[in-house]
């Protein structure tokens, strides 16, 4: 019989065993015990909105982030990166709009003074969607309900516009300064598109990456890394001519996949969403070619690094919650376990950034178009963005599972995600000879892939530790293993244990990294 990885095992071990939905507080307190995420500044209180990776989260971050970076960027001729500042001049954010328009309307308590987010409080209260009501409206929802202080129960004051941006200054403190951190990656993508096409030979249609850091100053940061103050974007600004809005040319690719379409009209209308292939959704004109391409390679990603697609569907934004610089919206949501919301916006956001930026320059942004001999300025026909911290969420829920069996929880990550891919434990820590034996195989897988090295404890306790943060692989080295050269490979998602050379481990390690695939 041949041994099937675990990773491919899983549908099936999944299926079957005990699994148990967490909420988020315990998500993050699950993620603190082991070492994935903490609180930041914990030991002066904390700072709401602000959490720091701790050492299997940095691993599982960045695991994450070059996952993305390969499969958006590097895998394909028509993507390019950059790396941008994170401090920009004032300037930059009057052009984009984000001064006067990237407001969340703030209330406060006129008794103890607690600072509110109108929107949230009339959604829960009320239990409608609250996108794109304007401080008036939110006002007139609190007054017709009645609605108090979540808090202390006192009156509420006036609905009030809030500026989400962090403001510095760049130098001295004079008005001139006058600076912010970056709340969105996408406008050091447009102030660098000239300097990229120039250089980096590429036509559109293409697309510019980012990863990076973004901050706002949410008036109510909440659900762990859902809603920050900090947090990180992997954005994507794709460029096209306007002549090419109607032609996709990668849409064959998608065309025969699924995705769960929730439109503007279904949410108008009370309907449930529906289940349909790209190419219908096109036929019938509810989505725009590039937009299915997008959203179901976007789709695509996830799902090969286990998320379940089950738990995901596609809703268009209606009308008056589209942002200022957006002709058509679509979100990916996720089933969180307060509910369908955000994890990726897909933006068409025109050519409304570019030209902001030329006519706030005064620099001239426009391509030159070699079969018209006209100099035009490309369209962003689509900006799929997504927050680290929200995909990590993704992967972390539908990687949970409580094993009764095991009495402890396995995390049944992608081994490409998994911050480590392999650990290795000698039998007993006091036996030189198997200690020297582990630390060699140790140091040799090192040099290919992030292993751990454990001595501490009994066997049962080191599969257990591993198992909670998602190592698909652990090797034990025992007696036999001096003798005969073989160790025991232990399994993570079936617990199955085989015994294997160790001068096969590496390709061990490989084919569970390689088989992950889909
Ligand atoms: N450039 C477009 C843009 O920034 P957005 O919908 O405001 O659009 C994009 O943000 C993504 O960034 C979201 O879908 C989410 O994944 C992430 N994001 C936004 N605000 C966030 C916050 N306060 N905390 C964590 N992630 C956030």
């Amino acid at each position: 019989m041949t041994t099937q990885p675990g990773w491919q095992r899983l549908k099936y071990a999944r299926s079957t065993a005990n699994t148990m939905t967490i909420t988020i507080d315990e998500m993050a307190s699950f993620c603190k015990r082991k070492g994935l995420v903490f609180p930041s500044v914990e030991i002066y209180g904390g700072m709401a909105g602000s959490w720091d990776y701790g050492p299997a989260g940095v691993e599982l971050a960045n695991n994450l982030k070059q996952s993305w970076w390969k499969f958006f960027v590097q895998d394909r001729q028509d993507m390019v990166g950059i790396d941008g500042s994170i401090v920009n001049p004032r300037a930059v954010w009057e052009a984009s709009g984000h001064t006067q328009n990237f407001d969340d309307i703030l209330v406060g308590c006129t008794q103890c003074k607690e600072k509110h987010r109108a929107d949230h409080l009339v959604e829960d209260e009320v239990g409608i969607r609250t996108d794109g009501l304007t401080a008036k409206e939110l006002d007139k929802h609190i007054k017709k309900k009645n609605i108090r202080c979540k808090k202390c129960g006192g009156d509420l004051g006036q609905c009030t516009p809030f500026n989400l941006m962090f403001e510095t200054y760049i130098g001295d403190k004079t008005p001139e300064n006058q600076g912010f951190l970056r709340p969105e990656t996408a406008q050091i993508i447009f102030t660098n598109f000239k300097g990229v096409a120039d250089t980096s030979r590429v036509k559109p249609p293409f697309g510019i990456a980012q990863i990076g850091k973004a901050f706002r100053n949410e008036i109510a940061p909440r659900n762990f890394l859902f809603r920050c103050r900090e947090f990180e974007q992997m954005e994507i600004e794709y460029f096209i001519h306007p002549k090419q809005e109607a032609e996709c040319p990668f849409f064959d690719e998608v065309a025969k996949d699924k995705l769960v379409l929730f439109t503007e009209d279904d949410q108008k209308n009370d309907n449930e969403a529906q289940t349909m292939t790209v190419k219908e959704a096109v036929t019938k004109k509810l989505l725009m070619p590039w937009h299915g391409y997008w959203l179901a390679i976007i789709t695509r990603w996830f799902v090969s690094l286990g998320a379940k697609k089950e738990n995901f569907r596609c809703r268009q934004h209606i009308k008056t919650e589209l942002s200022h610089y957006a002709k058509d919206t679509w979100d990916i949501e996720y089933k969180f376990p307060f509910g369908y919301k955000e994890l990726q916006g897909v933006a068409n956001r025109q050519d409304f950034d570019l030209q902001q930026h030329i006519k706030h320059s005064g620099k001239d942004l426009s391509l030159f178009d070699e079969e018209s001999k006209e100099k035009f300025v490309p369209h962003v026909v689509c900006e799929p963005s997504l927050g680290v911290g929200r995909a990590l969420l993704v992967f972390l829920f539908d990687a949970y599972e409580f094993d009764h069996k095991r009495e402890n929880v396995v995390m049944h990550l992608h081994p490409k995600l998994a911050p480590y891919k392999a650990a290795i434990f000698p039998l007993l820590k006091n036996r030189k000879e198997l200690v020297d034996r582990a630390k060699e195989i140790y140091e040799d897988l090192k040099q290919d892939f992030h292993v751990f090295y454990d001595e501490s404890g009994s066997i049962g306790k080191r599969y257990a530790r591993q198992d909670e943060i998602g190592t698909p692989l652990c090797i034990t080295i025992d007696f036999d293993s001096l003798e005969g050269g073989d160790v025991t490979l232990r399994d993570r998602d079936t617990t199955k244990q085989e015994r294997v050379k160790a001068s096969a481990l590496k390709s061990k390690v490989e084919q569970c990294l390689r088989r992950g695939n889909k």
